[in-house]
């Protein structure tokens, strides 16, 4: 039964259940550039070796050549027989080049293959969604520098806490992009070693040069020991838990607008261009695009889990549960990968509603910690402090009035270092003004920042001195 590959020792026919059970083509045909890039990288090493002539290895990456041509252009014929993307190749080959073809997969086997090519796929991905991350990070940067004077009120679990600015709250995304793409950078670099050379599980007797391939294919070195290569699914794993800390970024982004742009608060306006209605109620207009990204988090953590569950208790070297890695790896990097675009088209079209904003920012007692650390700074212990300005606040809700609102002679009574300087730091306003620390929504720390990210993201010059 020799028309599978690996038909040599078999006597009867693959059962058609079998192959519709166990094909990957349906999927892995994805791969099929980086299966070509990773099979003519491999070849020019053969040829190099003496494995293969000059001249064979000329046909080959001529072929290749020719069949990614031909998959691009849709006319190739994919079939359940030829069960994945590396065997649809390979025989691709074979058809046109005979003797030569069936050289290709010398010093070669399809676990370590399918490793490079998930490798190769996986780095090419990770580009692209640090690219987008990118893209998001400047949306935000661009808000900060179009709210440069708005304040929001701040909050702790959800309830009004204290005043910042608004720069400072698009900065704190841009931060957690920054933490995303630093671990984005860091799993390509432990993936960027070339499996390729491992072959089945314990390397090959043929006089390989690893090195030279991984060379050719952008890696930054080879890996050590042929059975921990494969077995090693962690770049896909890894990969995925940082895809999930995107996708929680995004999901708690995505919350907190649909939450401000309901009636209630009012503190956001989406374009009609990105959101949809109601098919029964004519009056709405409701926020799909955020509670879809808030909604596709799912599918992301859905791919880690399923990735940490599958690599359980496998022993080594490669087992065919491997093959289940690709489709929860896809639909990760595709899922983030659409969300991070529709969070930045959201970002660049969305407006927070100043007047409406402004009109409450009075409401909750914003001004009511710097007021604490006011006395702090007159010498007055912290807990204290804090328990006589706790009862300011009350005394101001029995009575429904601001804390600026109050009489001087309640101060005083409060507490005699509650004197006229106390004006000077009431109202939010006053308050955002008299942050200090670093790294606070200081206005000249908002501000360092934001020159900072500016910079950093290239969208203008360094200020040398
Ligand atoms: N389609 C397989 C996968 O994705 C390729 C490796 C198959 N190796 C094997 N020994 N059957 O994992």
């Amino acid at each position: 039964m020799a028309s599978k590959p690996w038909g040599g020792r078999f006597g009867e026919k693959t059962d058609r259940r079998v192959e519709e059970f166990s094909e990957s083509i349906s999927f892995d045909r994805r791969l099929f550039e980086h299966d070509i890039r990773g099979s003519t990288a491999h070849a020019e090493m053969l040829a190099l070796v003496g494995l293969i002539s000059a001249d064979e290895c000329r046909q080959i990456v001529r072929g290749l050549s020719e069949i990614r041509a031909e998959i691009e252009s849709g006319a190739f014929p994919f079939t359940l027989e030829r069960e994945d993307i590396h065997m649809h190749i390979e025989a691709a080959l074979i058809d046109r080049l005979g003797d030569v073809g069936r050289k290709l997969h010398t010093a070669r086997s399809r676990n370590d293959q399918v490793a490079t090519d998930v490798k190769l796929w996986a780095r090419d991905a990770i580009d692209r969604v640090d690219a987008r991350a990118e893209t998001l990070q400047r949306a935000f940067v661009a808000a900060a520098d179009r709210h440069r004077d708005l304040i929001l009120p701040g909050y702790t679990h959800l309830q009004r806490a204290q005043p910042v600015l608004a720069a400072h709250y698009f900065l704190a995304f841009v931060e957690k992009l920054a933490r995303d793409r630093d671990r984005l950078a860091d799993c390509r670099k432990r993936l960027n070693v070339l499996p390729l050379g491992a072959a089945a599980l314990a390397g090959t007797t043929l006089p390989i040069d690893r090195d030279h391939v991984a060379k050719a294919l952008g890696f930054d070195g080879v890996t050590a020991n042929s059975l921990d290569t494969s077995s090693d699914r962690d770049f896909a794993l890894e990969s995925a838990f940082v895809l999930t800390m995107i996708a929680e970024h995004l999901s708690g982004w995505a919350e907190e607008w649909v939450i401000w742009s309901t009636q209630e608060f009012s503190f956001l306006k989406l374009p009609d261009a990105l959101c949809t209605g109601s098919s029964i109620m004519p009056q709405k207009k409701n926020p799909d695009v955020l509670e879809l990204i808030r909604g596709r988090t799912a599918r992301v953590v859905g791919s880690l889990t399923t990735l940490l569950i599958l690599i359980k208790g496998l022993p080594l070297a490669y087992n065919r549960d491997l093959q289940e890695d690709k489709e929860p790896l896809f639909d990760a990097f595709d899922t983030v990968e659409a969300c991070l675009d529709l969070a930045a088209v959201v970002v660049d079209g969305a407006t927070l509603r100043a007047d409406r904003i402004a009109a409450r920012l009075d409401e909750g007692f914003l001004d009511a910690t710097t007021l604490m650390e006011y006395l702090i700074k007159q010498g007055v212990p912290q807990r204290t402090g804090h328990e006589i300005v706790g009862h300011l606040v009350g005394l101001c809700e029995s009575r429904g009035c601001r804390l600026a609102d109050l009489p001087a002679e309640e101060f005083a009574r409060a507490h005699p270092k509650l004197d006229a300087g106390v004006i000077g730091t009431l109202g939010v306003a006053n308050a955002v003004k008299a942050f200090r620390s670093y790294g606070s929504t200081a206005p000249a720390e908002v501000e360092k920042q934001l020159g900072r990210w500016k910079v950093l993201l290239g969208s203008i010059e360094e200020v040398r001195p």
